[in-house]
Order: structure tokens, then C-alpha cells, then sequence
């Protein structure tokens, strides 16, 4: 008999006490079977839920079951916390590493080798588990005390508790003391012993018997409560060694970490104090005791073998190991799971046999594809549909008649069960896959039936087919970076029986990581809990294995998707496991990785739905109940407060302990607490959203239990639930709603008086602009929405909390003015006002990004791999800036998507840096084709004489970069906040100052690059499966100026940025030069102008006069900002002009306004400190003057189209492109003319193209012979129309709508038809040949250059433009402010009798601007900071 039926037979409890046991089948003779008053479970029918269903409190419950069973009911065992339980197990499997791998749970633990211990640790359980109502685990090991048992007759002592329960109350629980106990017996054999041997093995007294005398023995007997101070107390002091000595069955030749040292290393300073310097786990098997002696000399040398110059043996095992069967399984798991690499992914694979797992992506694969967890979730949906199939078929067969064994219905329609219930932990499956397994064998008997060959014929006679599995995604912690827009939003959406595992390996303080990285990963949890019908766990292997254990069978028995985040911290594989376990203690001790369990399967019960595992978060819950406490005195003032806190009051352990799961969840959830606060917006632009989640953060701090949601989220029917609401609106178009509240606003509108909002407290916040229709009579259009709404809510019988509040932008502080007024009265109001809150995390901001982007890398490669949705982060969105990628939506489909439930139609727009302007045939046909191919069919020459490609989707991105370099062109700096492409006179009329200013714009652009290697990293490195050519990786690499990195101390490559440091320039920085007469790159409208100065003898560029400090962007309405021509800094040699610039670059580097993008352009810098004293900073950084000005004239900043012949007799040919928009329509099949005669001048190897800063192109270089083929190609497609109106020629515009994010009204659309219009007024008046300067842009920042044109448009709202006059014509002077706000009716009629009145009182050659000052029609702008003075009255 072995102890533990000894035991069994001596448990007579007393009713209503219960012992349960476990046994492999009914027809067990064991004595748990045949002994009346216990209870049997089935150990393959989850034996502890039967248990968990009847536990009580004021009883003891009995357990009886082996190890084995207890590793497969893990999950239950944190379930059975708070009742008193006495677990008595078995080591059926002489494996003792199941006992320190359940100490996290916390319970109570024996462990009884012999018939004394057996028999004092049995009653002692009973006690402890009845007095602290916890359970008690007591593992018996039955091969040692089985004789000793049977020859000794010891009654136990009567097990009757039920005196504990009478004189105890539920308070009293909590008033118990700390329950201490000690651990180990020690044996010394001699004084000054420097050998510990920790004993975790049956043979206890056998050690005793043949201790070496240089040895110390502690045999562990209770194994919790553990006490490490008690325990080192007890320890001699000459100790420097500690041995644990450990009965496992797994012999490992690797060094395998086992979690008996987790106890010895939780305080590590400890050891390090108590002079321990060497600890290990030596694993014993079956031991002959004869042998013994030399077991344990064996054990003592080993550990001090380092004094014999070899290190001690990390995986030494001695003895045989009990002969591993199946059920070993999961006890082996424990000492499998610590190794680092793959710790998660071990265990799922040892929690499934073989067959019943099915991890679908390759996690571990170097192949991205296979290895990405999209790849996996593609996989999965397509088994899931074929699936499906087979279900509807096999419902299809369930007759009789189809088959002749009639045994086959019954077990088909038990498999189509086990499909609808979908569980999927393994004694499930193990279940389920044995009805499968023979189902098909009766299949196959039966397949001449026509039921079973039309099964067989579906599944191809593969068995697999029918069988069930748990199924699961392994990704990193790239995937919770962009929550909503990964691949976790599908597999949440999607309802389907799966499980993700994502694994976050960021140690807690990676200087690497975003700040809002970390948040962003933390709600991951509590976005899928959001769904309510998802599975999730947050776990940390080195925190708790047994929480991740039960995590993982809950995860898959779950019917539905089940989320499963994992802590695993290392900064390198070679990690050691101590080095992950301080990580994992520190963040999770910190709150930083919590740890828990949300099932919603339990519903019903929250105490159930919501499980808090990490005991910090446990303390920061006390903080919070505390806080509550603090909320209800406060909220004594305020009646309705109370009540919410009232309920909370009831002091019932059990109502507490539900009161306290609820709240962690909601703590979690959102960061809640207290009584409600909810905040709706409505913005366009984002200052309104911004505002209302601050506020709702604001009021979280402040205890409110704050939520904050788009207007478009709003229920009706729940809104008058809903108790305090704040609304928060912008105010956009005229007066009217942003588009994210106008269906709640027409709702509410339209919702007559049968809306009873009695009980809903209110106040509303309005941003608006009072000057944004500056007109008189549109005064009533500030603030409308706000305004409106708070009236309407007042009408529907709500009461306000506070006043209506208006933020004005014209406010000394904008919006903000009014709104620190309006929150102060909101808190005062809310009784909240005195609670000190925590200092608000600052914002992140642009330059936060680009310093914690590691040189411009961030999270590009993750964002690119997630196919689940078309954008990347936010972050990522400002860093693929630097690598001359725009994210932008397609705004003309944005509501039908948003209607459809969809993500925007993110695309993505790409520039490229084409210093000077200039390309091969070669690059103009692979961007014709990239533009067919991945963009939307066109091809844009943008305002700064390069190309743009639009409307590439993220996929597609990384092919798109890599089709431009294999004909080297880079897309590197074209945007961002860094020099970007340098942009020169197309000048065709002379080869030789062309070649000169030329080569001198390729050379500032390769100097001023940035040096990072990410560029090359992300996109180019590598071959790619959508390459063209294989060959691609080969030419990047041999890319003579490609990037390098720069080999620093300690030998390491790492990025360094000489010039631009890692947070580079506080806003981009653009360089043009222009040769006289021509100022076609508008020299003045940017940072750094330089200007030609040509010795007209010789033909030689002698220098450059150089212009610094232009720019052109402004916000509307805000005078802070405004356009600026550059000021003359003086003359430079040609030779100096890169050391030069870049000295202009450090002075604005170190001196520009880093706090403020819209004050951080050179432009604003140079008017704070003076244009004088930033000269002088330059030169003295330079260490040269720069000399006087030199003459020069300019006659226009317009193309002159058509052909013309340079000095060394090649043929130039300027083509007019619309807009910059080289594209086919039926009238001009421009794009294929171009694509053409690219083709004629790659087979011909003659001429390039050159772009102009006015968005055209040129086909230049052309000789002779080739002339007239070129010029047939033109006439063909149409490419030879130079008989252009004035105007029609001088006119452009920005991209703006549908693309640009930030216009606000149509520009490239619409400029076509506008002109159309103006020509005809033009030539009314006899003006068709006379050029104006006319540029139309979307919004204030003026792509197009507008503010130096004579003639702007600048949009304001829809249809709605600002008009602007009197530019100077060479782009040499700013226009000025002449009607705000006008449509096109306005426009035309505003325009007419000024071009007739130009038309009659011009001078010779007088150009309009010049002409509209004169005439007095509008003052000049002298300098680009008096932009906003003089602004006639009639034009507000
Ligand atoms: C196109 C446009 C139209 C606007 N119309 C108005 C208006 O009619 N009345 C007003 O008070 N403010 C108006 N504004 C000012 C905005 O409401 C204000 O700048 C606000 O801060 C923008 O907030 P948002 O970023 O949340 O949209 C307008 C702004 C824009 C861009
Ligand atoms: S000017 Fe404004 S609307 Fe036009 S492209 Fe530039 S940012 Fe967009």
C-alpha cells in the first residue's frame, strides 16, 4: 500500500467535508475506488473542474490525485485560492521539479518522505488550510514511506475542523499573522563547512546517514511558505557554496535553468552579502543506497571543482532516471521552459502532443514571409474555410441510409458537435481526436457507402482533415505597436477559434523605445478586452509559471480568438536567465508588465471574468480604493458624486474582493476610477481631439472615471444614461460642424423633444476663430457648433455643469485661453479640484521621435511587414518623411469607407531627391512604369524640380524604392527635417554654366546628406521577391557614394550623424539656385538661394551671391507666421559654397526653435536673432567673410516653353505639363509621348530630361540628327503645344486635394478650369499674351510657392479661397493679403476690373504686381515680417 492510500484510508472527514480523488477509470481497483465516501473523478475528464464547481468555504475539501494530473489542471489551481483545500499528490513520477514550478501560486507546501513527516505535515495541512482558508499542497513521494506505512500503525488524528469555522469570522482573516514555518532540517557535520547541499529528493535521511564531514545538508520539508532571510540565518556562515539537489527524470547535457534557483536568486544581494558565490542544481535520479557516499562526493566535488581549474558541471545528473512516459510530459516542461530563445514557444509545445498543436506561422523561420504572423493568419483562414466545407457536407450526410454502419451517424454528429464548441485545450482534443480518429476508421471500413466515399473524397483520404487542434500565431512585440491598425484587429474581428501569442522582449528602461512604445504595448490587453468576446492573458514566464501556464491551457480551451502577451526581456540572446529574471521582476514589480487573465467564458461572475495575477498591481489597487475613500469626502459636497461611491461602501469580504476585480479590470481597462466623466469631440484638425483627451487624462488623475470617444461614437439611446458628458467641438467650413460630429449633431438636431437628457450633466467647449470669416456679417459663424449645441442640450432638459466655454484661435494663447479658464471651473465644479495630480507626461513630439528613432529607423520595418492594415504608426509616419515617404489617404473616398466600417485607403506618396533636376531616359521609364505599375498612373514634377509618385499602397513601398535605386535614384532627405533636394535653373540656353551649377547642386546635396544607414537598411538591403532584376542588391550595394557607417571605439559600426546629430535639423531646409536673367527656382522663396554670378567672357560661375532665411509656409489666421524672402548674406567662390552652407545649416541646427514647428524655419530664426548676428555666427564658424554682393538682373521666374539651341549646339525642348501632372487624357497622351521618347533616347543614348522648379520638363541635349524624330514623337502625343495664353504659362500649383492631408480647398483640380475662365477675361481686354505669375494652393503653406506670385489663391475651406496681389514677377517681392475668404464668383469679379485696369493705365512693360502697386490697389511687402500690416480693411 502506498502512503498515499494509507492516507486515503484514514481520511474519514466529518460532513459536509469532502474528499474528492482521481482515477484513471471506472474500473480501478485502487483504494481511492473501492473506499466508500469518496468522491471519484475521471482523471481524463478534467477532474479539478468538478471540484471548483463544489468547493465551499466553510468546509474542507480533500484532493487525492498524482502529479501528473495536477500538471494538466494547472490552470484550475489559482481557481481554488481563498478556500481551505488540502491537495495531497502524489509524485507518481519521482519528479520533484513540479514543486518549485508552482510557487508562485503561493500555497502552502509540504513535501513528506517519510511515514513521520507524512503523518505531521497531514494534520498540519488540515490546520493551516482551515485557518487561513487557502489551500495547502502536500506532496507525498509513496516509493520511500510504502513499507514504513504498512509495519507502522499510526492512526491519524481525527479530521474533524469544524471548530476553526465556528470561531471564525470573515474579519478575521485578515487580522492573521504571516504564517511562518520552518523550511529545512539541517545537518552539520563539522564546523567551518563551505559546502551547502539543499536537498529536494526523497533520500533525506540516507544523506543524513553519509554526509561528507565538508558538507551541510538541509532537507527541505515545507517548501512554502519560503523565507530566504530564515533561511540564511540557519546556514552556517562559512557557507560559500549551495548545491540543490533535485530528483528529476530529465537528463540534459545542456545548461538548463531550474526554477528551485529562482528563490535563492530573488534576492540576489543576499547572496552576494552572505559571501555565496556559487550555486547549482544537481538532478538525481533512481539512486542505489549503497551508493550513496559517493553520490554526494560527487556532488560536493563538483561544486567546488572551479579549485581544480575546472568549472563545475551545470547539468550534472547522477542515478537513473524513472523510465519517462507520455504523462511525463508536462512535468519535464518545467525544466525545459527557462532557456531563453524560445522559452513561450517550448512550452505550447509540450502543453499539445504532436498532433494537436498547430503553430501556423514559422516563427523561428528567417523567410519573413512564413515566419510573419499575417502569413500564419492567411494560412488559418483558409483551413477555417475548408473546414467549413466539410462541416456543411457532413450535415448534409447525416442519414442512415447513406451509410451501413449505422455507428457512423452517431459519431459524425458528435464530430460536427465538437466543432461548434470548439474547445481546444489538449485533454480536449485528446478527446476529440480519438472520436476522429475513429470516425475515420469506420469510414474507411464503410467507404464503399455513398455517405463515407463522399467524406473520404473531400478530405483525400487524409485523416489529419477530421482531426481538431489548437491553433496559434507566434509574433513579436512588433504587432502591438499600431493596436488598432494591425494584424491583432483582425484576429479580434475575426470571432474564429484562435490563439496569438505575442512575445515583447524590450526590457523596461531600452533607451531605444518611444515613450508611447511602452504605453502602446500595455494596451494591447485592454484594446482586445475591449472586444468582451476575446481571451486575454498578460504573462511573464520568470514571473510566474504557473500563471502562464494556466494562461495557456485557458487561452486555448477558449472558443474564440485568444490573445496571449508574453514578457521575455533581453537585450541579447546571451542573456543569462538571471540577468531576464531581474528585468521580469522589475517590470513587473513596477506595474510596467501586470500580470493577468480576462475570460470572458465566465461571464456572469466578474470575480471570475477578470483575474489580477501580479501582486503589485494589487498594491496599486489598495492606492487605489484609497483614492476612492479620498473621492467620497470630497464628494460629500456633491450629492450625486456620492452616489456612485456609495455602493462601494459595503465592507463584505466577498463583495470587496468582486468590488476589487471589477476595478482592476476598469483600472486597467482605461485607468478608472471614480464617478464618470465622458468626453465626446469633433475636429478636423486634431486641436479639438487633442484638447478632449487630455481632458478625459486630466480627469483620470483626478479619480473621475473618464472616457473619451469621437462624436461619431455617440448612441443616442445611451446617452441620457450617461450621467456627466463634456463635448468638445472645433468649428469648421462656416459655422459648421467637423466632419466627425456632424451625423450626432443632424441626430440630435432632428431628435424633437422626445429626447429626455433630465439627468445628463453637460458642458460643452467650442474652438473656433472669430477672424476666420473676418467679415462683419459672418460673425455668427464663430463658434456656431459649440454654441448651437450647448443650446440644444439645454432645451433637451440637460443641466449644464459648468457655462458654455470658447477657445478663439486669436486669443494671445489660441484656444488654450479660454480653455484653462473653462477646465478650472470644470473641476472646481466636479469637486475635484484640490486632489494633487501627477505632472503630466509631456507630449511626444517631433523632435522626442526622431531622437528615440535610432537614426531614422523607429518601427519602419514592422510597420511595413503588417499587412493588416495600409498605414504605419504615427511615429514611423514622421520618420518615412526622412526617407522621402508621405502616408496620406485618399480624402475623396474617406466617408464611403468610413461608412463601410473601413481604415482610410491609406497610399503613400514618394520623392524623390534628384539633385538638380536632372534624369536619364533610363529613370524616366522606370517611374513611368513604377507609375503604372504601383502608383495611380501618373508621374508629378513637383515645384521642386523632381519627381513625386502618388498613390502607392504600403506593399507595394519597398519594391517602389528599390525599382528607383537600380537606376540610381534615392529617395533619401527628399523630405524631412534635413537638407533636402537641391534644386538649380534648367537653363538650356548654356551647356556651360549649366554644367557648372550642375555639378556644384550634386555636390551640396551629396555633402549634405544624412549618413544614416537605415535608408539602406529598411529598403535596399538584400534581395527582395518583387525585384525586377536580381541583380538589384548587387548595384545598391556598388553604389560609389552609398551610405557607410563609421567605425567608432570598441570597434562597433554605428550610425553617426556629423553634421546633423540624431535629432538633425528643428524643420527641413531647401536649397535652390538660380542663374540670372532666369530665376525659374524662385531663389528667394527658400532657406538658401544662391545666385549665379557668370564672368560673361569667360563663361566660368565665379561664385554665388547668397541668399539666407526664405520660406514660405503660414498658418491661416496666425500673424506669427508668416512668408519671408531671404536676405543677402553677401558673395561666395564657388569652392566655399558647401563649407558655407553648412555653416548656415549648424548656426539655425543650434539656434532654431525646437519647441515650436511652426516657429522652427530658418525664416523665423533669423528675424529673432538679426539677420547681422546670424551672419556673423556663420562666418565665424566658417572662419571667412563673405564678400560684397555682386550684380546681377533677373527678367522672370517663369519657363520659357519650346526649343532652343545651346552654345555647343545641342537642342533643348521646354514642355509645358500642366501642373506637373505628366498623365494621359484623351485630349494629351502626354505621359506615353514622354515615355516615348524616353525610350528613343535610351536606344539612341541621347539627352536627358531636366525638370523645372515651375513643374515642368525638358527633353534636353538633343542633337541634330535626332531632332526630327524627336520632334515627331512631340506632335504625336501632343507634347508641341507652346502657344500658351500669358497666363496659362506663368501658372501653378500645389498637389492639394485628394492627396495633401492638410488642404482645404481643390488647387491642381481646379486651377485648369479656373484659368480657362481668366483667359477668356483676359482676352477681353487684349492680355492673352501677357504673362501674370498665378499660383493656387490647398492651404497656407504654400507648396507653390504662392506668396511670391502677383496673382495667389490660397485655400481657406472649401471653394472658398484667400486672394492675394501684387508679387513682384521675378518672384523678387511678397504678395499681400487682398480679399479673405471669396469664391470664385468673388474672385472672377474682383479680378476683372483690375486686369481692365491694368490693361489701360499700365506703363511700358509694367507686370501686374508692380502694377497693382502703383496704382495704389495694394501696399508692398517690403519684408516678409510686415507680411500682415497694411492689410486693407476690405480685405478682413
Ligand atoms: C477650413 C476651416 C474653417 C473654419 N471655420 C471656422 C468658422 O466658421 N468659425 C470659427 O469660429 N472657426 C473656424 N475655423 C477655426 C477652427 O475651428 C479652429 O482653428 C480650431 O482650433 C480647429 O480645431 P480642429 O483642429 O479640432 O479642427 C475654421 C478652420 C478651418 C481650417
Ligand atoms: S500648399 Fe497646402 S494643400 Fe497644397 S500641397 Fe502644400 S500642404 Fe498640401
Amino acid at each position: 500500500m502506498s502512503s498515499l492510500d494509507y492516507l486515503l484510508r484514514s481520511s474519514k472527514l466529518v460532513s459536509p467535508n469532502k474528499i474528492y480523488a482521481t482515477i484513471p477509470n471506472k474500473n480501478d481497483k485502487t483504494v481511492a475506488n473501492i473506499t466508500p465516501g469518496i468522491i471519484k473523478l475521471l482523471e481524463n475528464q478534467d477532474p479539478f473542474s468538478s471540484v471548483i464547481d463544489s468547493i465551499e468555504q466553510k468546509c474542507i475539501t480533500t484532493i487525492f490525485t498524482n502529479q501528473t494530473v495536477l500538471a494538466q489542471s494547472v490552470h484550475h489551481l489559482y481557481n481554488l485560492k481563498g478556500y481551505p483545500i488540502v491537495l495531497n499528490i502524489d509524485l507518481n513520477l519521482h519528479d520533484y521539479t513540479i514543486i518549485p514550478s508552482l510557487k508562485d501560486l503561493n500555497y502552502t507546501t509540504f513535501i513528506s518522505t517519510t511515514t513521520e513527516k507524512l503523518i505531521e505535515n497531514n494534520s498540519l495541512a488540515y490546520e493551516i488550510a482551515a485557518k487561513y482558508n487557502n489551500p495547502v499542497l502536500h506532496f507525498i513521494d509513496s516509493s520511500v514511506s510504502v513499507t514504513k506505512l504498512q509495519t507502522t500503525s499510526v492512526d491519524l488524528p481525527p479530521l474533524s475542523l469544524d471548530h476553526y469555522f465556528e470561531e471564525q469570522d470573515e474579519e478575521d482573516i485578515t487580522e492573521l499573522g504571516p504564517l511562518t514555518l520552518p523550511n529545512v532540517e539541517l545537518t552539520i557535520s563539522s564546523a567551518n563547512v563551505y559546502t551547502l547541499i539543499v536537498n529536494l529528493s526523497p533520500y533525506g535521511s540516507e544523506f543524513i546517514d553519509a554526509l561528507p564531514s565538508n558538507a551541510v545538508l538541509a532537507n527541505i520539508s515545507v517548501y512554502r511558505p519560503w523565507d530566504n532571510k530564515q533561511f540564511f540565518d540557519l546556514i552556517p556562515s562559512s557557507v560559500t557554496k549551495i548545491v540543490i539537489v533535485q530528483r528529476s527524470n530529465l537528463v540534459s547535457n545542456t545548461k538548463t535553468f531550474e526554477p528551485i534557483l529562482l528563490d535563492f536568486f530573488q534576492d540576489f544581494n543576499a547572496l552576494i552579502s552572505r559571501g555565496i558565490d556559487q550555486i547549482l542544481v544537481t538532478n538525481v535520479g533512481e539512486l542505489s543506497k549503497t551508493n550513496i557516499p559517493n553520490v554526494l562526493k560527487q556532488i560536493v566535488d563538483n561544486v567546488n571543482s572551479e579549485k581544480t581549474g575546472t568549472p563545475p558541471n551545470q547539468s550534472l545528473y547522477i542515478g537513473t532516471p524513472y523510465s519517462v512516459d507520455q504523462s511525463q510530459k508536462n512535468v519535464d516542461l518545467v525544466n525545459k521552459v527557462f532557456s531563453l530563445e524560445q522559452a513561450y514557444y517550448k512550452v505550447l509545445r509540450q502543453l499539445f502532443s504532436g498532433d494537436n498543436l498547430n503553430i501556423l506561422n514559422q516563427y523561428d523561420s528567417a523567410d519573413a514571409n512564413i515566419s510573419s504572423p499575417e502569413f500564419g493568419f492567411g494560412k488559418f483562414l483558409k483551413i477555417q474555410q475548408d473546414r467549413d466545407l466539410l462541416i456543411d457536407l457532413a450535415k448534409t450526410l447525416l442519414n442512415p441510409t447513406l451509410f451501413s454502419n449505422p455507428k457512423i451517424i452517431d459519431l459524425l454528429s458528435k464530430w460536427i458537435q465538437l466543432n461548434v464548441e470548439g474547445k481546444s485545450g489538449e485533454p480536449d482534443l485528446v478527446e476529440a481526436n480519438r472520436l476522429s480518429d475513429e470516425l475515420y476508421e469506420l469510414l474507411v471500413a464503410d467507404s464503399d457507402s455513398k455517405g463515407a466515399s463522399q467524406i473520404l473524397n473531400f478530405i483525400n483520404f487524409d485523416k489529419k482533415t477530421l482531426f481538431f487542434e489548437s491553433t496559434w500565431l507566434i509574433g513579436s512585440d512588433a504587432w502591438s505597436y499600431d493596436i488598432g491598425a494591425s494584424g491583432v484587429h483582425h484576429v479580434l474581428t475575426s470571432k474564429k477559434n484562435i490563439n496569438v501569442l505575442i512575445i515583447d522582449s524590450e526590457p523596461v528602461n531600452n533607451d531605444n523605445s518611444i515613450n508611447n512604445k511602452k504605453l502602446r504595448k500595455k494596451d494591447i490587453g485592454l484594446y482586445a478586452m475591449n472586444y468582451h468576446n476575446v481571451y486575454v492573458a498578460s504573462v511573464a514566464v520568470y514571473s510566474s509559471y504557473t500563471q502562464l501556464l494556466s494562461s495557456f491551457i485557458e487561452a486555448s480551451q477558449f472558443n474564440g480568438p485568444s490573445i496571449v502577451l508574453a514578457y521575455l526581456p533581453y537585450t541579447d540572446e546571451n542573456d543569462s536567465p538571471l540577468e531576464v529574471l531581474k528585468e521580469t521582476k522589475k517590470a513587473v514589480e513596477t506595474g510596467y508588465w501586470p500580470l493577468y487573465r480576462y475570460n470572458p467564458s465566465t461571464a456572469g461572475n466578474p470575480e471570475d471574468v477578470f483575474k489580477l495575477d501580479s501582486s503589485v498591481i494589487r498594491k496599486a489597487l489598495q492606492d487605489f480604493l484609497d483614492r476612492e475613500n479620498k473621492l467620497t469626502l470630497l464628494a460629500n459636497e456633491s450629492p450625486d458624486l456620492a452616489r456612485s461611491l456609495e455602493k462601494s461602501a459595503s465592507d463584505v469580504i466577498v463583495a470587496k474582493q468582486t468590488r476589487r476585480a471589477e476595478a482592476a479590470y476598469n483600472q486597467l481597462l482605461d485607468g478608472l476610477s471614480g464617478p464618470p466623466l465622458h468626453v465626446y469631440y469633433a475636429s478636423d484638425g486634431g486641436n479639438a481631439a487633442t484638447l478632449a483627451k487630455r481632458l478625459a487624462n486630466r480627469a483620470a488623475a483626478r479619480g473621475l472615471k473618464s472616457t473619451v470617444l469621437s462624436m461619431d461614437d455617440i448612441d443616442l439611446e445611451e446617452l441620457p444614461g450617461e450621467e456627466n458628458v463634456i463635448f468638445i467641438t472645433s468649428t469648421a467650413g462656416q459655422g459648421e460642424f467637423p466632419q466627425d460630429g456632424k451625423a450626432f449633431w443632424d441626430t440630435l438636431k432632428n431628435s424633437g423633444t422626445d429626447l429626455d437628457l433630465a439627468s445628463l450633466k453637460f458642458s460643452v467647449f467650442g474652438l473656433g476663430d472669430s477672424k476666420y470669416w473676418p467679415r462683419k456679417e459672418d460673425a455668427h459663424y464663430y463658434n456656431k457648433p459649440s454654441k448651437d449645441l450647448f443650446k440644444r442640450l439645454e432645451l433637451l432638459s440637460a443641466t449644464p455643469i459648468i457655462p458654455l466655454g470658447l477657445g478663439d484661435d486669436q486669443d494671445a494663447d489660441g484656444f488654450q485661453t479660454g480653455y484653462a479658464e473653462w477646465e478650472k471651473q470644470l473641476w472646481d465644479a466636479l469637486g475635484v479640484s484640490n486632489i494633487a495630480v501627477p505632472d503630466e507626461p509631456k507630449p511626444i513630439t517631433n523632435e522626442d521621435m526622431k531622437l528615440a528613432s535610432n537614426f531614422l529607423r523607429g518601427t519602419i520595418v514592422e510597420g511595413l511587414a503588417d499587412e493588416s492594415t495600409g498605414a504605419i504608426s504615427a511615429s514611423d509616419q514622421q520618420l518615412t518623411k526622412f526617407h522621402g515617404i508621405y502616408m496620406q489617404d485618399d480624402r475623396d473616398v474617406r466617408d464611403v469607407r468610413k461608412a463601410q466600417g473601413l481604415e482610410p485607403y491609406y497610399i503613400f506618396m514618394s520623392r524623390i531627391r534628384l539633385p538638380g533636376g536632372k534624369a536619364t531616359p533610363d529613370q524616366w521609364l522606370i517611374l513611368d512604369r513604377l507609375a503604372d505599375e504601383v502608383g495611380n498612373g501618373t508621374v508629378k514634377l513637383t515645384t521642386r524640380a523632381t519627381f513625386q509618385l502618388h498613390g502607392i499602397v504600403k506593399k507595394n513601398l519597398k519594391h517602389s524604392i528599390r525599382a528607383m535605386n537600380s537606376t540610381l535614384m534615392d529617395t533619401l532627405a527628399a523630405c524631412g527635417d534635413v537638407n533636402r533636394n537641391v534644386m538649380l535653373s534648367a537653363l538650356p540656353v548654356n551647356a556651360k554654366v549649366y554644367a557648372q551649377v550642375s555639378e556644384i547642386g550634386y555636390k551640396i546635396s551629396e555633402y549634405l546628406l544624412p549618413q544614416t544607414t537605415a535608408y539602406h537598411e529598411i529598403w535596399l538591403k538584400g534581395p527582395d521577391p518583387k525585384d525586377y532584376d536580381p541583380s538589384w542588391p548587387s548595384i545598391f550595394q556598388n553604389r560609389k557614394d552609398g551610405p557607410k557607417k563609421t567605425l567608432v571605439g570598441g570597434n562597433a559600426l554605428v550610425d553617426v550623424e556629423p553634421l546633423y546629430g540624431p535629432t538633425y535639423l528643428p524643420r527641413k531646409f531647401k536649397i535652390n539656385i538660380a542663374v540670372p536673367p532666369f530665376n525659374d527656382v524662385d531663389v528667394f522663396s527658400i532657406d538658401l538661394g544662391l545666385i549665379a554670378i557668370v564672368d560673361q567672357a569667360t563663361q566660368l560661375v565665379k561664385g554665388y551671391n547668397m541668399y539666407v532665411g526664405g520660406g514660405m509656409g503660414t498658418t491661416h489666421n496666425n500673424k506669427k507666421t508668416y512668408p519671408r524672402t531671404g536676405s543677402s548674406f553677401g558673395f561666395v567662390e564657388p569652392d566655399d559654397v558647401p563649407r558655407a552652407i553648412e555653416c548656415v545649416m549648424i548656426v539655425q541646427r543650434d539656434h532654431g526653435d525646437r519647441s515650436n514647428r511652426k516657429h522652427a524655419r530658418l525664416k523665423y530664426t533669423i528675424d529673432d536673432m538679426g539677420v547681422e548676428i546670424y551672419k556673423q555666427k556663420v562666418e565665424e564658424l566658417w572662419g571667412k567673410k563673405f564678400g560684397p554682393e555682386q550684380s546681377y538682373k533677373f527678367k522672370s521666374n517663369i519657363d520659357y516653353f519650346g526649343w532652343v539651341k545651346d552654345e555647343t549646339g545641342l537642342n533643348h525642348y521646354t514642355c509645358y505639363i500642366e501642373n506637373g501632372r505628366v498623365e494621359d487624357t484623351p485630349d494629351y497622351p502626354q505621359k506615353t509621348g514622354l515615355k516615348k521618347i524616353a525610350l528613343y533616347m535610351k536606344n539612341n543614348n541621347v539627352g536627358h530630361f531636366r525638370l523645372t522648379g515651375n513643374q515642368h520638363a525638358l527633353i534636353s541635349g538633343i542633337t541634330d540628327e535626332h531632332l526630327p524624330s524627336i520632334k515627331n514623337l512631340l506632335k504625336k502625343y501632343r507634347l508641341d503645344n507652346t502657344d500658351l495664353s500669358g497666363i496659362r504659362s506663368s501658372s501653378s500649383s500645389c498637389v492639394g486635394l485628394p492627396t495633401c492631408g492638410l488642404a482645404f480647398a481643390e488647387s491642381e483640380r481646379y486651377i485648369p478650369t479656373l484659368v480657362d475662365k481668366l483667359e477668356t477675361i483676359l482676352e477681353e481686354y487684349g492680355l492673352r499674351r501677357d504673362s501674370i505669375v498665378f499660383r493656387v494652393v490647398g492651404c497656407g503653406n504654400g507648396c507653390a510657392r504662392p506668396f511670391l506670385a502677383e496673382v495667389a489663391l490660397v485655400g481657406k475651406a472649401p471653394e472658398t479661397y484667400n486672394l492675394l496681389l501684387g508679387g513682384g514677377y521675378c518672384g523678387e517681392r511678397l504678395n499681400k493679403l487682398f480679399r479673405s475668404s471669396i469664391k470664385e464668383d468673388e474672385i472672377l469679379a474682383t479680378l476683372k476690373p483690375l486686369f481692365k485696369r491694368w490693361a489701360l493705365e499700365r506703363q511700358e512693360g509694367e507686370h501686374f504686381g508692380d502694377f497693382c502697386i502703383r496704382a495704389g490697389i495694394i501696399k508692398p511687402t517690403l519684408e516678409g515680417k510686415y507680411f500682415h500690416d497694411d492689410v486693407d480693411e476690405a480685405a478682413l
